[in-house]
């Protein structure tokens, strides 16, 4: 029977139904599958053998292009030379060059580099050490963490508690005690339609006042922000909020994150958002465009003080009990190392900053457009909220991607009826008009 078994799964190698998609409407998938077999720089080739632009750089991670032959050739060298290493107690060189190369790339003196596998992982590692960092430092009743309505910090326990979308939040009980949120940053009536950072809303910062208010800045570890809300819709932050978060911040001891997972290696034109604002975190989370999306990594950055607070006590004794199997995993690093080679020969964090202009310009063209309620640009991304057709939200965004997949060769993200563009930093200006091209026709057949 087992035999038989064995067999007919055999006989159906490609069977839909086993796997559970992630974050997808699976039957809707399944009956319609928007299958994809190999890329090459700025495009992807479907099943059906066609050639799809990526107006989204996978998932905002292949930030390089696709299958790039430096990166292609680091991961197949490292493959047949150290499949693994044990990440506790023993290490390999590549793992210290990597945080030695991303260090250098942050500002200032986040110089300590903790790696993990992926967004998720990074920021429940930001968020433990936030706790204790205190909690070494003798201040254990700083235990509250503070994320803000419309973040999207990943999917594990600490990061949907410190999330603020609601469907990420209300199938999982309880979730992490001690948490509380800033409200957003986003306001259409004062903000549509702003290119780049909007002019209104940087009081919204003083929020955390209010928190701390209610709290009291004693029982506060950490604040974590994106610097922009990528994920929920391409959310600017207001000119001078992210300054007034981080004067909150120090006024109370509280440290302040950047999860810099989407807007980190060149998305807004800089190795990370933060300096692009000229505004220093304690931490900054990563993942994503590290590897340019071909082997999972994540990380988190730390400034010297945090880390150095750890270093105390017997040698014998581990600092932090926390860490991953896979933590700075050889074909990661051997994939970051040359990714973050390619970033910089082809200089494309400064490529992106150039382009920057002509993308926001490219992409208001599409205002006026049947239910364009707002579009949002910054950096190499851009937010365009479609309005939901009368009881049925998300299916106006769903019928845009189909749309786009399957008719008009271009894919880019639809979060409900927000589509989302955040191409690989390569694209070329004939690609973005090209792109806002195909996403008007596909507006408009959607209307
Ligand atoms: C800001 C931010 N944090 C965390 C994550 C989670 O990353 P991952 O999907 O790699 O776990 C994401 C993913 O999009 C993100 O945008």
């Amino acid at each position: 029977m087992a035999t038989a078994q064995a067999q007919a799964k055999i006989a159906i190698p490609n069977d839909l139904e086993p796997y559970w998609m992630p974050f997808t409407a699976n039957r809707a998938f399944k009956k319609r599958p928007k299958m994809i077999v190999g890329a090459k720089d700025m495009h992807y080739i479907s099943s059906d053998g066609r050639r799809l632009m990526d107006g989204a750089a996978g998932l905002w991670c292949t930030n390089a292009g696709h299958n790039r032959a430096p990166i292609v050739e680091a991961i197949q060298r490292e493959a047949a030379t150290l499949d693994y290493a044990p990440a506790f107690q023993f290490s390999h060189p590549k793992a210290f060059e990597l945080a030695s190369r991303v260090a250098a790339l942050a500002p200032a003196d986040l110089d300590h580099v903790f790696f993990c596998n992926s967004g998720s992982e990074a920021v429940d590692t930001a968020l433990k050490i936030a706790l204790a960092y205190h909690n070494v430092r003798g201040n254990a009743s700083r235990v509250r963490l503070i994320g803000r309505v419309r973040g999207y910090h990943g999917v594990g326990f600490g990061g949907i508690a410190v999330g603020g979308i609601v469907n990420n939040r209300k199938q999982f009980g309880a979730l992490f005690a001690g948490v509380d949120h800033l409200i957003t940053t986003y306001d259409r009536e004062k903000q549509a339609f702003s290119i780049g950072e909007p002019e209104w809303g940087a009081h919204l910062a003083d929020d955390l006042d209010r928190l701390v208010g209610l709290h009291d800045a004693s029982t506060i570890a950490a604040v974590i922000v994106e610097p922009v809300a990528a994920s929920t819709g391409v959310l600017p932050p207001p000119k001078g909020y992210l300054e007034r978060l981080r004067a909150i911040c120090d006024k109370h001891g509280i440290l302040l994150i950047f999860d810099e997972v989407i807007t980190g290696f060149g998305r807004l034109g800089y190795p990370f958002a933060a300096e692009r604002y000229g505004v220093v975190p304690d931490m900054i989370t990563f993942a994503k465009g590290v590897t340019s999306g071909a082997v999972p990594m994540g990380g988190v950055i730390v400034r010297k003080g945090i880390y150095d607070a750890f270093m105390k006590g017997p040698e014998h004794v581990v600092e932090l009990f926390h860490g991953y199997t896979y933590s700075a995993h050889p074909l990661a690093c051997a994939s970051g190392l040359a990714a973050l080679d390619v970033y910089r020969e082809e200089r494309l964090f400064e490529r992106s900053r150039k382009l920057e202009g002509a993308w926001a310009e490219a992409a208001m063209r599409l205002k006026g457009l049947p239910n364009v309620l707002d579009i949002r640009t910054v950096g190499l991304t851009v937010g365009i909220d479609l309005a939901s057709k009368p009881d049925a939200v998300g299916k106006r965004g769903l019928e845009a991607l189909e749309a786009g997949f399957f008719e008009h060769d271009f894919m880019f993200r639809a979060v409900g009826d927000t589509l989302a563009l955040s191409p690989p930093l390569i694209v070329s200006e004939i690609q973005i008009d090209e792109m806002f091209d195909k996403l008007a026709r596909i507006i408009k057949a959607v209307a």
